[in-house]
């Protein structure tokens, strides 16, 4: 039995995709809410017992996860009254653990996608018998990330939460956001105040000569902190460039949830997602994006890896590309709005009023 913890929650929370008001980490990727795919890939891999720890309010999640049977796993919420921090959280969340001093328990950060083999992170956990095992991977730039380099066999050497000089970037290897602790070790964690893992509890179990393990697995892996990089990990869960069990139907180029209407002639390609009461009328081009419960993409419209909000309407002919248009935002026809636009909810834009092409 393997028992995890999922972080849901925190102030800087980047849970934020879109401004929609659903609650925010609900927002559905490939048809569901995020979290589902973090669940159903950790039950996939043998996990049992998930403890989710929040600062929402459980009734945010429990209508939908419940006790977590449907997904094969028992899962459980703790609340905070007030954000401990990722460490407080892990230390809060623990409680609720069955298993003994030596067990491995799973935690993951709540807001990344990834192909990770947990399994094999359990067990080379358990073979380096370390105290905490970190999944590592490699990113371009690190520097919104926590720093994490290892020696030759994997021990890791330090623990730098978002540097701050030039001189602190020592590697390019960052932390997943995936660990496995040796359950002893949460324990030692401050209780009943905030804590964090990056800041305070790594560097601390490394000075006191504790053993952490980096796993650097050269996997998917994408952190879902920007609206855009949520609109591509629904993409790639459609199209099944990672792997999820939870998502509602067959890999493929588009996602047409039931109830939703599409006309012929209508194209969609690149892992798009069409919510239950969506319309999307004939002419429209749609690339790698998701159109929520209820909303309209008028005749001839183009989108590419963009969010369409629940009961939001996009007029004809507009052009969307990396736009986030909010819940019930009414965008007119012959727009055209590009790269980091947001809309906000329930707005609404009159036809032909921008457009982002030089005038020649
Ligand atoms: N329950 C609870 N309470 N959860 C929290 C709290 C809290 O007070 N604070 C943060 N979390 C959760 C967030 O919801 C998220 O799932 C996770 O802990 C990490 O917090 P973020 O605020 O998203 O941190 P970050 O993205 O800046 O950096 C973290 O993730 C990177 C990888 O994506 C760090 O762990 C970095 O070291 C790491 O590289
Ligand atoms: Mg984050």
């Amino acid at each position: 039995m393997t028992e995890a913890i999922l972080l849901v929650g925190g102030q800087g929370t980047r849970l934020r995709p879109v401004t929609v008001n659903t609650p925010k980490p609900m927002v559905p990727a490939a048809g569901v809410p995020f979290l589902a795919h973090q669940i159903a890939r950790a039950a996939a891999a043998g996990v049992t017992h998930i403890v989710m720890a929040t600062c929402y309010l459980a009734e945010v999640f429990e209508p939908y996860f419940g006790d977590g049977s449907a997904f094969g796993v028992h899962l459980e919420y703790v609340v905070e009254d007030e954000p401990l921090g990722t460490g407080g959280a892990i230390r809060n969340a623990a409680q609720r653990l069955t298993g003994g001093p030596d067990e491995p328990v799973l935690v993951f950060n709540g807001d990344i996608l990834t192909g990770l083999d947990i399994a094999g992170l359990v067990a080379s956990h358990q073979e380096a018998d370390a105290d905490v095992s970190l999944h590592l991977v490699r990113v371009e730039d690190p520097r919104a990330f926590g720093l994490v380099p290892t020696d030759s066999e994997g021990r890791v050497l330090a623990f730098t939460e978002k540097p701050q000089t030039p001189e602190e970037i020592v590697t390019d290897q960052i932390n997943a956001g995936c660990y496995v602790f040796r359950r002893s070790v949460i324990d030692s964690i401050p209780a009943g105040r905030p804590v964090s893992v990056e800041r305070e509890t790594f560097p601390g179990l490394l000075a006191s000569g504790a053993k952490l393990h980096g796993k650097t697995e050269d996997t998917y892996w994408l952190d879902l902190g920007k609206p855009e990089s949520f609109v591509q990990a629904s993409a790639d869960l459609v199209r099944g460039v990672v792997a999820s069990p939870a998502v509602p139907g067959p890999r493929g180029e588009a996602l047409v949830l039931p109830g939703a209407e599409v006309a012929e002639g209508a194209k969609l390609s690149g892992g798009t997602v069409v919510g239950a009461g969506a319309r999307i009328e004939a002419g429209a081009v749609v690339r790698g994006s998701i159109v929520l419960d209820g909303a309209t993409l008028g005749a001839d419209t183009d989108v590419s890896a963009s969010l369409i909000g629940a009961r939001a309407v996009v007029g004809a002919r507009t052009v969307l590309d990396g736009a986030v248009v909010g819940d019930g935002a009414q965008v007119g026809a012959d727009n055209e709005l590009r790269t980091g636009v947001r809309v906000w909810c329930e707005a609404e834009l009159p036809p032909a009023s921008l457009r982002f092409s030089s005038d020649r």
